[in-house]
């Protein structure tokens, strides 16, 4: 069955170099003709460099996670979501670019969460809890929202840019992974009222080579209801290809999936694919 495909319009933020000046020479060499060229930011080579650590750690290994959050704390309005997700973007964009899901992958995220309106959120892979305050401001008041989170010290980050931007008591950190042999799948029966088809939307923005076998187990816990929607960043860039795979061979019979042409997060050169998925339920 043909899936459909979704173009979204490019993206670009403000025109300004990893030093925060507008216009100066780095800013030209970094943006020609409107768009922006990643390779020749310090910041990106600084990330490409620290990769082998990133996969290990995910941290970059040069402290712009722990940056990240002093400036969120000192420079965005305390209490404003919006002003949170404003001043990570402009770090990202002027200072140290980050693997957050990024202002344009952010929009499709959005509209997302909105068509769904969710009573229960997952999302896997919180990192410094961007994509979690996106989901904030888009979701019903009265939704519960957990992110689960691989890393100890991502994890508190997270919390304390959400309890900045005044959305602590909204949206969960969970440490650990859907792969650790069940304590935490049990956490989330247990704890957090993860019942069968009491899960309306997720976010998977993780490993990518564990996109697939956390699907997977989301689905052997039932958690999903016909409807439920699941959104995948990443798909081409690193990429996660056997997620891809599985989803194009349960068309129409499982999963009904749009994928989206876009960006990787914060440029306008590398692309990306985000798959939007619905659940059809199990064949009878
Ligand atoms: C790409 S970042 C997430 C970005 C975040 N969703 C955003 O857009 O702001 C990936 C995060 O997933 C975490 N991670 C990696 N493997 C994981 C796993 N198996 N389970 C949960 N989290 C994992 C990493 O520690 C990292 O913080």
């Amino acid at each position: 069955m043909a899936r459909t495909k979704v173009t979204a319009p490019v993206v670009v933020c403000q025109g300004r170099a990893d030093n925060g000046e507008i216009g100066d020479p780095l800013t030209r060499i970094s943006e020609i003709g409107g768009r922006r060229f990643p390779f020749l930011r310090w910041s990106v080579l600084r990330l490409l460099l620290g990769m082998r650590g990133l996969t290990r750690n995910w941290q970059v290994g040069d402290g712009r996670e722990e940056a990240l959050a002093a400036h969120v704390l000192a420079q965005a309005r305390a209490g404003d979501l919006d002003d949170a997700i404003r001043v990570i973007d402009d770090f990202c964009a002027t200072r140290s670019v980050m693997i957050n899901v990024g202002d344009e992958k952010g929009e499709i995220l959005d509209r997302a969460v909105q068509r769904v309106s969710p009573g229960l959120l997952l999302e896997l892979g919180t990192y410094c809890g961007y994509s979690g305050l996106r989901m904030a401001r888009v979701m019903p008041a009265d939704a519960r929202f957990y992110s689960i989170e691989f890393s100890p010290a991502n994890a508190e980050i997270a919390r304390r840019i959400w309890a900045h931007a005044g959305v602590g008591d909204r949206l969960t950190v969970v440490v650990g992974s859907l792969g650790d042999g069940g304590a935490t799948i049990d956490r989330l029966r247990s704890e957090f009222g993860f019942t069968d088809g009491a899960l309306d939307f997720v976010f998977v923005d993780h490993d990518k080579n564990a996109y697939l076998a956390d699907l997977e187990r989301i689905q052997e816990e039932h958690w999903l209801h016909p409807g439920s929607v699941v959104v995948a960043d990443n798909v081409k860039f690193p990429g996660a290809p056997k997620y891809r795979a599985h989803l194009e061979a349960a068309e129409g019979k499982t999963w009904r999936t749009n994928e989206h042409d876009t960006h990787v997060e914060y440029q306008s050169l590398l692309k990306d694919l985000v798959l939007e998925s619905e659940y059809l339920g199990e064949p009878a």
